[in-house]
């Protein structure tokens, strides 16, 4: 596995391998701290990159997706063992810069989604997918792959990154990757390690609430019902501080209430002491 800490190394590298052949280049953006949500992620680049294509892993906490009161200094790394990982999986190259390689000083540009991202997780994180947004960009410009991997579990951001891609017509193939969960149903997440164990044990309340909805809508319970069930049965578990209950539309995310028609996700924001969780899951009527 190549490691490149600078766009120029990356740049190269991929030059390379598009002057030997024409073979796909797939490209997993990762935070690091990689779990086997992530890993499924690189599978799927490798099946979509096929036999002779490359699969690119960047990590990058980017600093621009949090905001000034959030966990950037204390999100999790672990790069050595990032880096070992990917290595074992068969990564053809990792991408791992400093936020000043990334950053020039100066920097005038970036890429502000619209209404897409002020709802949802952008209400409760103003101007988190305006840095989701322009750290994909960059990503897209600086490795050029042909397509990239996004966890199904960030709902929001795979919806704010294919209509960005739409909309800015990038040659990229965008692939959802549905969501890994642990044995007691929590999502897979790099933040689950900073959990206590009392909220540890509690967490999992999030994909028992999303099963009863999916139960529920099968019923055919309306939409504004089913947000009241999960809602309340979220509340029972007193550790959880639940920030937000939405069902929207599971293209456009559309708000909805009366009877559902077509596809709907629950999306759950929940506080687990100074941890947000999140959780989604499409339910059909
Ligand atoms: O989902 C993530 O890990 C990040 O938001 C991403 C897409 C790598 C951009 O920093």
């Amino acid at each position: 596995m190549e490691l490149c800490t600078t766009k120029a190394a990356i740049r190269a590298s991929v030059q390379r391998w598009r002057a030997s052949d024409s073979a796909p280049v797939v490209l997993v953006p990762t935070m690091g701290y990689l779990h086997a949500g992530h890993m499924t992620l690189v599978e799927r680049a490798r099946a979509r990159a096929g036999a002779g294509g490359r699969v690119v892993a960047s990590i990058f906490v980017n600093p621009t997706q949090f905001g000034p009161s959030e966990d950037l200094a204390t999100y999790p790394r672990d790069p050595d063992r990032d880096t070992a990982m990917l290595r074992e999986a068969g990564v053809d190259a990792l991408f791992m810069p400093d936020a000043s390689e990334v950053y020039a000083p100066g920097a005038q540009t970036i890429v502000e989604p619209t209404e897409l991202s002020r709802i949802l997780i952008g209400k409760l994180r103003p101007g988190h997918f305006r840095g989701v947004a322009t750290v994909v960009t960059k990503l897209f410009n600086i490795i050029a792959p042909d397509a990239a991997c996004f966890g199904e579990k960030d709902y929001q951001q795979l919806c704010v990154i294919r209509t960005m891609v739409r909309d800015l017509d990038m040659a990229v193939e965008v692939i959802g990757v549905p969501t890994v969960r642990e044995a007691d149903g929590l999502a897979m997440s790099s933040r689950n390690v900073r959990l206590s164990a009392e909220d540890r044990a509690a967490a999992p309340v999030l994909n028992a609430a999303l099963g009863e909805a999916e139960a529920l809508a099968a019923d055919g319970v309306t939409a504004t019902r089913l947000r009241a069930h999960v809602r309340a049965r979220l509340e029972r578990e007193p550790r959880a501080d639940v920030q937000s209950v939405d069902i929207r539309d599971a293209e456009t995310l559309a708000a909805l209430s009366g009877p559902l028609e077509r596809p709907a996700v629950l999306l759950l924001a929940v506080r687990f002491g100074a941890v947000l969780l999140i959780d989604n899951r499409v339910v059909t009527p």
